[in-house]
């Protein structure tokens, strides 16, 4: 692991009732984390919540206070510094563990880690596709999720901090799967993930912590106990059941 805590220092919070603050410490889970910080206590975790809970804006902030590029992008990119934060990325510090310190403060481009997010992964994948060398496949000849799966797989065979949000966007079941056996085994090699999701697949992979948020703010669940396994098995067992409400008039 690389990083154990992510808080916000008390002489950086605006002063006043964390009401009157400014967005994004007005968001619960924002608000929770500037009070009292955010333990990592897995090499993987997930941030599992409803749309507009703050996922994105806390893995952004993550992935900024690390010295990644919060567009996405892989770590030890030039320029990254020379752009300005946002509101929280500005404002979050990370608790490292020894290897995390050597990675953060060692040269830029010794640095490893990828800040992924489904959108600047799919311009990526289009500016890379058929460049044979990068990797040994030619990903002009696959489809966009398989592309995609081999670009993480070599991407990911060094122990840097990876930020994801939402990469199960292009990925079907069985590759979602696949997701899962390279998250799982970057957790193995001493890296560090975390990983927004709202997929019950890769929330599932074994050993991952998963922190629910929401309106309470942010939570440890157990992947049974989370709201969106609980939708998700009750729709399956009956889409009818569910699907009365939605096109009730
Ligand atoms: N630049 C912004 N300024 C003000 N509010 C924002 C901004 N970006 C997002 N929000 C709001 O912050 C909340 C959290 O958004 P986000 O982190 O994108 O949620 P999630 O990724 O969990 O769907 C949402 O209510 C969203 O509308
Ligand atoms: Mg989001």
């Amino acid at each position: 692991m690389l990083a154990r805590r992510a808080y916000i220092p008390d002489d950086l919070l605006p002063s006043g009732l964390p009401d009157s603050r400014p967005w994004p410490l007005t968001v619960p889970c924002v608000a929770q984390m500037a009070e009292e910080g955010m333990l990592f206590e897995r090499p993987i975790t997930f941030l599992v919540g409803e749309n507009g809970s703050g996922k994105s804006t806390l893995v952004e902030a993550f992935a900024e206070a690390w010295g990644l590029d919060a567009r996405g992008g892989r770590a030890g990119r030039k320029y990254v510094n020379d752009r300005p934060k946002t509101v929280l990325g500005d404002l979050l510090r990370w608790e490292t563990t020894a290897a995390g310190a050597r990675q953060k403060s060692g040269p830029r481009t010794k640095r490893r880690g990828y800040f992924l997010r489904a959108e600047t992964a799919f311009g990526f994948m289009e500016a890379i596709s058929g460049m044979r060398g990068y990797w040994e496949e030619d990903t002009s000849e696959m489809s966009h999720g398989e592309g995609f799966l081999t670009v993480l797989a070599n991407m990911f065979r060094e122990p840097g901090f990876y930020l994801m949000d939402e990469p199960e966007a292009a990925l079907s079941f069985t590759s979602c799967l696949r997701l899962v056996n390279l998250l799982y085994d970057l957790g193995e090699s001493g890296a560090q993930v975390i990983c927004a999701t709202h997929s019950p697949v890769l929330a599932a992979t074994p050993g991952a912590d998963i922190i629910e948020v929401g309106d309470h703010g942010f939570r440890r669940t157990k992947w049974e106990d989370l709201a969106l396994v609980d939708h998700w098995r009750r729709y399956m067992n009956n889409p009818a059941a569910y699907l009365r409400y939605v096109t009730e008039q």
